[in-house]
């Protein structure tokens, strides 16, 4: 088994992630978050926002709608840019997204390129392809009383998309914070929430999804001073997910990605690569959008989107900084970056050393025996005042006590609490700790 194996095993078997409509046999890149998955979910996004909008007084938050007016996808550019090369055996019918299935090719491939490549079938074997097709990825719905045999114009008429990035929903609402916050240059607006992409291979695991969590930030600059920013904006993401994420400096990579491989509306990116069990992935990635997005609302909607700056009465459209991370993809770099194999007196265990600031539980709660009142009476006691105090504070009396520290460390609650005999003879309790192993005797209140 490899690592990511061990990881999709060890997530499933503890309630982390469970593969999505999983009674029914699964939904290829969906991934539901079960009960301690939501709690270290919860963390990382929470984390985020304290880091990126609380503790700053340049930052707003958003909140907006996932259905948009398809005049934005048409504004964004989504509607004729945001597609993947697809590719289908002839002989078996498969298809793939033709950059994924050979080396040294990017999204702009074009079909004598690939057939020069000589790539063999993932699936039959045969090299026998179709040329290469674009693959719009937005999921189309349609809004409103459309029936399934209503005419073609009426259906185009009410088509709607699933947004595929959250940013759009940021970039509709600029005006509104600046009619109503009056913020001075520079300033962003922060969202997170769910984007989805009709995905043509979703693959490992949770890493590459139909429906994601984006946390994202637009940041409004004046257009010199988009550098400038742009480095601020590198650097303390690097702090972010090292210092808030804990992922080590080293399994962290910058990618400057050429011109013929950015987005559309970019005019600068560096994705911050990051070393996963399967291989160097990205993990976020941090453009520079230009005034890309307000130029083209301005167009489509009519509407100003200049800013008129307070001291200097200078009125112009803002330049934007996009840092843009997936709240599936930091949560994989966290699990596989805090999963450990050691040996412990000879035997064998799995650690999930996960920071204390994301760990789903802080303590868990134990008496020594579960047939012995008196003992589970005074750990009880403790769960309640710890639990009062902390919040996320679990309770643990199955199995042997032996058992439960495995449990426990398997799902990365950094302390485990023993109440045994001496607790009733001095108040002290047993104090183990996750990575070291080691135990000392403390009073409850001193936790
Ligand atoms: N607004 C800019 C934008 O959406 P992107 O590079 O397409 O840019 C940003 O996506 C981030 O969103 C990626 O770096 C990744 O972390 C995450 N992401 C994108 N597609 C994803 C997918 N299919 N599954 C999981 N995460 C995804």
């Amino acid at each position: 088994m490899s690592k990511l194996d061990d990881i999709v095993s060890l997530s499933k078997r503890r309630g982390f992630i469970f593969p999505g409509s999983d009674v029914y046999g699964g939904f290829a890149g969906t991934w539901d978050f079960g009960p301690l998955g939501v709690l270290l979910k919860k963390k990382i996004m929470d984390s985020w926002w304290t880091f990126f909008v609380e503790n700053r007084e340049d930052m707003y938050g958003i909140d907006a709608a996932i259905l948009m007016n398809p005049k934005t996808w048409e504004a964004s550019g989504h509607t004729a840019t945001f597609a993947d090369p697809l590719v289908e055996c002839k002989e078996c019918k498969s298809r793939f997204r033709a950059d994924k299935i050979a080396d040294g090719i990017n999204e702009s491939v074009s079909t004598e390129e690939f057939l020069s490549l000589h790539v063999k079938c993932p699936v039959c074997g045969k090299e026998n392809w179709g040329p290469i097709r674009k693959f719009n990825m937005m999921f189309s719905t349609h809004v409103g009383a459309v029936l399934p045999d209503d005419d073609s114009e009426l259906m185009e008429k009410n088509v709607a998309y699933l947004r595929p990035e959250t940013a759009q929903g940021i970039f509709v609402n600029y005006k509104n914070v600046v009619d109503t916050f009056y913020p001075s240059l520079p300033f962003g607006l922060a969202q997170q929430g769910k984007a989805f992409r009709n995905e043509i291979s979703p693959r490992d695991f949770i890493l590459r999804d139909r429906e994601c969590s984006q946390m994202e930030i637009e940041y409004f600059v004046h257009p010199n001073d988009w550098e400038d920013n742009f480095e601020k904006m590198r650097a303390l993401f690097h702090e972010f997910l090292e210092k808030e994420m804990g992922l080590k400096t080293e399994a962290i990579h910058e990618l400057e990605v050429p011109a013929e491989d950015r987005a559309h509306y970019s005019k600068r990116t560096i994705d911050f690569m990051f070393d996963y069990p399967n291989g160097t992935e990205e993990l976020m990635g941090l453009a520079y959008r230009t005034d890309f997005d307000l130029s083209n609302i301005a167009r489509e909607s009519g509407k100003s989107m200049e800013y008129r700056d307070k001291i200097t009465g200078e009125s112009f459209v803002p330049h934007v900084i996009e840092p843009s991370i997936g709240v599936e993809r930091l949560f994989l770099a966290v699990l596989s970056n805090a999963y450990v194999e050691d040996e412990i007196n000879g035997e064998k265990r799995v650690v999930l050393k996960l920071p204390e600031n994301l760990a789903p539980y802080r303590f868990c709660v134990s008496p020594l025996l579960k047939n012995k009142p008196e003992l589970v009476e005074k750990a009880q006691e403790v769960y309640k005042i710890l639990r009062a105090k902390y919040g996320n504070v679990t309770w643990d009396d199955s199995g042997n006590i032996g058992k439960r520290y495995r449990k426990q460390d398997e799902i990365g609650t950094p302390k485990c609490v023993v109440i045994d005999f001496d607790t009733l003879e001095d108040g002290t309790v047993t104090v183990r700790d996750r990575d070291t192993t080691e135990q000392i005797r403390v009073k409850p209140e001193e936790l």
